[in-house]
C-alpha cells in the first residue's frame, strides 16, 4: 500500500546537523523516496496550524517558540505503509522511552526537542501536505 507522508526534521535537528543521519535513515528503507523537500522557518500561521490540535495545551506556547527557533526540514515521503513506518522510525514522543534504533531513541532527551515530525494517519498526511506545499497539492 503505497502512501505519503509530510516529515519535519525539527530546529534542533537541524541545529545538531543531523539533517542527513535522519534523511538517510529514511531512504535506506526499501522502496520509500523523498518526493517533496525544503529547508525553511515556519512562520506563526503556518505552525498554528499544524499544531491546532494542542491549541491551549501547557506545552503549547514552549512547542510553538521552539519550532520556530531556527530552519526546519520539511520534506514529504512516499512508498509502502510509509506513514506508520515514519513513525515507527522516529519512535514514540518521548525520546527517554523511544527504544535505541529509533530516531528520538537514539539522538533525544527532551519531549519538546525530539528532532522530527512525522504524520499521524492519511488524513493528517494529506492535510499537512497541502499546508507545506500547497503549490504542488
Ligand atoms: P504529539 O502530537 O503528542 O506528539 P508526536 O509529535 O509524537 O505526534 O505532540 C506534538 C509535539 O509536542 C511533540 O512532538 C513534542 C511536543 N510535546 C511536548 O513538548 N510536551 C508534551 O508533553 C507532549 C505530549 C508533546
Ligand atoms: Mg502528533
Amino acid at each position: 500500500m503505497s502512501q505519503r507522508t509530510l516529515v519535519i526534521l525539527k530546529p534542533d535537528a537541524v541545529r545538531r546537523k543531523l539533517i542527513g543521519e535522519i534523511i538517510g535513515r529514511i531512504e535506506r528503507k526499501a522502496d520509500w523516496r523523498v518526493s517533496a523537500l525544503e529547508l525553511r522557518e515556519l512562520s506563526r500561521e503556518v505552525l498554528e496550524q499544524h499544531y491546532a490540535e494542542h491549541a491551549g495545551k501547557p506545552f503549547y506556547e514552549p512547542l510553538m517558540e521552539f519550532m520556530a527557533s531556527g530552519p526546519v526540514v520539511v520534506l514529504a515521503v512516499e512508498g509502502e505503509r510509509v506513514i506508520e513506518g515514519l513513525r515507527t522510525l522516529a519512535g514514540p514522543t518521548d525520546p527517554i522511552a523511544a527504544a535505541p534504533g529509533s530516531i528520538r531513541g537514539d539522538f533525544g532527551t527532551i519531549v519538546r526537542e525530539n528532532l522530527v515530525h512525522a504524520s499521524d494517519s492519511e488524513e493528517s498526511a494529506e492535510r499537512e501536505f497541502k499546508l507545506f506545499f500547497p503549490a504542488s497539492a
